[in-house]
């Protein structure tokens, strides 16, 4: 290929994560029948729910000329309106917040909303400036890391690192450190975040929008796994709407990623830009999966069955994960747990890993078990000395029990070598 543009340089050359995600499907895809696959963000199989999508799309199909529209027409670029009037009346209902289907544009998923709005709003201006956006707390989601077309795009604030129970830890947003000069375009932080589990609490968030609010930036918060839905949230919240907030959604951990149905509910400016980013990009969005759940917005169940199915059975997956951990693991390491308060993941601290968390990664991969190193989150710091990033590991828990048990016994073989070149147990 010739010399490429810097779009090309920053997005058609590769990344850090694009590599890993092709060596974890490579591994996948080798058959090996002993994979244990703890390592992307796959939602679970969850039956009940695969059998109500089973049971809507059957009706949509059994309904005279749904299908064909479904199928052969090319929705607007801000999205179905039906969809978009019936999520805006079900959150009205449900929670309370002002707004309508204007305040809606759809994306194809979540990932690609990201896009959208971070390079809408960070990056080179016209005056010559370049802004960023400020993430308060990393570890954060990899996949907002590479998305700059045109340059880095991020700026972060390393956490306070709580302790909150034996082999039990959580971050905390550092707000003495957290500085918003005028390089800051937006903030943005997932919640729960991906890759931790944890969830910034209400007072939290509050504070951030606050300081948000007084330097006129937007505060971006990811939904992916949170309110209202899929609500794969273990602590209560309550989630807020507001034309300062952008709030992204997804249909993908509700169990519906093949669909790629993501949602940006904000200023009804912002969501007309992201409109005219998908026109422009796309054209149009995928249908199937606003058909699908629009009739589930309609009668409120899609948020019954986040709270009464997704949300337990990810906390019991979860809660024995840990389970797992805390036995198959001796005392006498030094790891510690990040409090798993949603999302898929367990994220686990390895203090004074022999070894940065990268080889453990490889060590694991020949035992057919597949992590994700958590340097890989740590973007938007500089500070190469800081070897907490290189002493924690990712690990998801949505796979079925004989896999994820498996892998975590096996993590355990492997981390007990390698402490037992440094540690003496204490009697
Ligand atoms: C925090 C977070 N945000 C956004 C996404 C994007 O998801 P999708 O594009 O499937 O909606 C993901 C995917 O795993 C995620 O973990």
């Amino acid at each position: 290929m010739n010399e490429l543009s810097q779009f090309g340089q920053h997005l058609a050359q590769g990344s850090g994560i694009g590599t890993l995600m092709d060596d974890l499907g490579e591994a996948l895809a080798s058959g090996h029948p002993e994979m244990c696959m703890l390592g992307g963000g796959q939602p679970a199989h969850i039956p009940e729910v695969d059998a109500l999508w089973r049971r809507t799309l059957t009706a949509l199909i059994a309904e005279e000329g749904k299908l064909e529209a479904i199928l052969g027409n090319y929705d607007p670029p801000q999205g179905n309106l039906a969809f978009r009037e019936a999520l805006a009346d079900c959150l009205h209902r449900e929670l309370g917040w002002e707004l309508t289907a204007d305040h809606i544009a759809i994306t194809n998923g979540g990932q690609t909303a990201f896009f959208f709005l971070l390079n809408a709003l960070a990056g080179p201006r016209p005056d010559g400036a370049s802004k960023k956006i400020l993430l308060p707390l990393v570890p954060e989601y990899i996949g907002y890391a590479s998305q700059g077309v045109s340059s880095n795009l991020f700026t972060a604030c390393p956490p306070l690192l709580k302790e909150t129970a034996p082999h039990r830890f959580k971050y905390q947003i550092d707000f003495e450190k957290l500085t918003i000069t005028e390089e800051i375009a937006a903030i943005c932080l997932s919640r729960p975040t991906n890759p931790t589990g944890n969830v910034v609490s209400d007072q939290e968030l509050a504070q951030l929008r606050a300081l948000a609010n007084e330097h006129h930036i937007p505060l971006i918060i990811d939904n992916a796994y949170g309110a209202p839905f899929p609500h794969i949230l273990f602590r209560d919240i309550s989630p807020v709407f507001g034309e300062d907030l952008i709030l992204t959604l997804s249909l993908s951990k509700l169990g519906l990623p093949g669909t790629r149905t993501g949602i940006v509910i904000a200023s009804p400016e912002i969501a007309k830009a992201v409109s005219s980013m998908t026109s422009i990009i796309g054209l149009s969005n995928g249908n199937l999966g606003q058909a699908l759940t629009t009739p589930l917005l309609k009668d409120g169940s899609l948020l019954r069955l986040s709270k009464e199915i997704i949300q337990p059975y990810y906390l019991k997956k979860s809660k024995q994960a840990q389970k797992w951990l805390l036995e198959a693991i001796p005392d006498h390491i030094p790891f510690s747990v990040h409090e798993s308060e949603g999302a898929l993941f367990l994220w686990i601290w390895f203090k004074d890993l022999p070894v940065k968390s990268q080889e453990l990664y490889e060590r694991l991969k020949v035992r057919h078990v597949l992590i994700i190193p958590g340097h890989h989150f740590f973007f938007g710091i500089d500070d190469p000395e800081w070897k907490h990033q290189f002493e924690c590991i990712r690990l998801t828990y949505s796979m079925p029990e004989e896999t994820v048990r498996r892998g975590i016994q096996i993590l355990a073989e492997e981390i007990i070598k390698l402490y037992s070149l440094t540690l003496t147990e204490t009697p």
